[in-house]
């Protein structure tokens, strides 16, 4: 049937027979929302190049997660800024580390938030890169068992789930293994198995400190050119016991979203970054799109690229937006 017999507008012709035929719908239930503490009281920080998101001090928490569990949005990611930093990271498993207390404190206020956590040394090293170094490259044997120690510190606090974000090599196997010799195998990983060298991480470095003081992070994050390599990423994260695999950035890497979603049959996360938050923030601003609607077109874009849960900035905003 083509036309004029068969005319694709009749299906569009007012939002029920729209609604009707609607294939993707987003769910606040599917958000995460980044959280980023800091040391201090009473603290609320607005992150310059982030408008709209703010690093927040232990006791803002259980306000925070009240807000987002009221419009439905039930899971958190934390990002830490320590009080200090050295050259191995070892803030990251501090027993009353800035994470730490976080945790504990989210789970003591909002015990039904899920409290995910970022794994990484970069917020805790003084050099900023995610791992410790020998020399001027980071060493990923070593830095493999400070990760493992990280998570199993999170696992001890309290999170419900850990979120590897380094990119070195075996950290899922490694982590695995820590978690389960300590009677945490209830604590899945959702790794960042295919990160990208982007310098759509621009906002997010400012926010959380942890732009490196020496070269980029091309050495363990993954060419933006390469896709194949992606699902070689994410094949051996399957293999070390990966429970969720994430894509980082998004809106760039929707190829890769779907390629994911077609070849594991594992959940699939995608990240949705501080610098694509901050391009549709900074353009709304300025008058020149309409930011409500670009924030809804992009996270449908993710979702139906195949992701089953979006990492994002907007997720109270979009939350609010889908009730009205
Ligand atoms: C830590 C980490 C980064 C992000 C999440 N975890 C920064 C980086 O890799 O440089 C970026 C998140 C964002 O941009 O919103 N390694």
């Amino acid at each position: 049937m083509v036309f004029p017999e068969y005319r694709p507008r009749r299906l569009r012709r007012n939002e029920s027979l729209r609604a009707l035929i609607r294939e993707t719908h987003l769910s606040p239930s599917q958000f995460v929302y980044p959280l980023f503490i800091m040391p201090g009281k009473m603290k609320r920080e607005e992150i310059s190049s982030m408008p709209g998101v703010f690093r927040i001090s232990v006791d803002q928490l259980e306000q925070e997660a009240k807000e987002c569990m009221e419009l439905g949005v039930n899971s958190v990611i934390l990002f830490g800024l320590p009080e200090k930093k050295d050259a191995m990271g070892t803030g990251a498993h501090a027993k009353d580390g800035i994470i730490q207390r976080g945790i504990k404190e989210l789970k003591n206020k909002a015990p039904d938030l899920t409290v995910i956590t970022d794994v990484c040394l970069c917020e805790y090293t003084d050099h900023g890169h995610c791992g410790c170094l020998i020399g001027d490259t980071v060493d990923n044997d070593a830095t493999l068992e400070i990760l493992a120690k990280t998570a199993l510190s999170h696992a001890q606090a309290g999170a419900d789930m850990v979120a590897p974000s380094d990119m070195m090599d075996g950290r899922v196997a490694e982590i695995r293994a820590a978690l389960d010799e300590n009677n945490f195998d209830m604590v899945p990983i959702m790794s960042y198995a295919v990160k990208y060298a982007s310098a759509f991480y621009g906002p997010f470095r400012d926010a959380a400190d942890c732009a490196p003081k020496f070269g980029d992070r091309r050495s363990y994050q993954m060419d933006p050119a390469n896709s194949r390599e992606a699902m070689r990423e994410a094949t051996l994260d399957v293999d070390e016991g990966a429970d969720i695999l994430m894509v980082k950035p998004a809106l760039a890497y929707l190829d890769i979203i779907s390629r994911l979603k077609d070849e594991f049959d594992l959940p699939i996360a995608a990240y949705h970054v501080s610098g694509e938050y901050a391009m549709i923030k900074a353009a709304a601003e300025k008058g020149w799109i309409d930011g409500e609607r670009v924030m809804a077109e992009t996270l449908l874009s993710i979702k139906r690229a195949g992701a089953d849960i979006i990492i994002t900035y907007f997720a109270k905003d979009m939350a609010k937006l889908l009730q009205k």
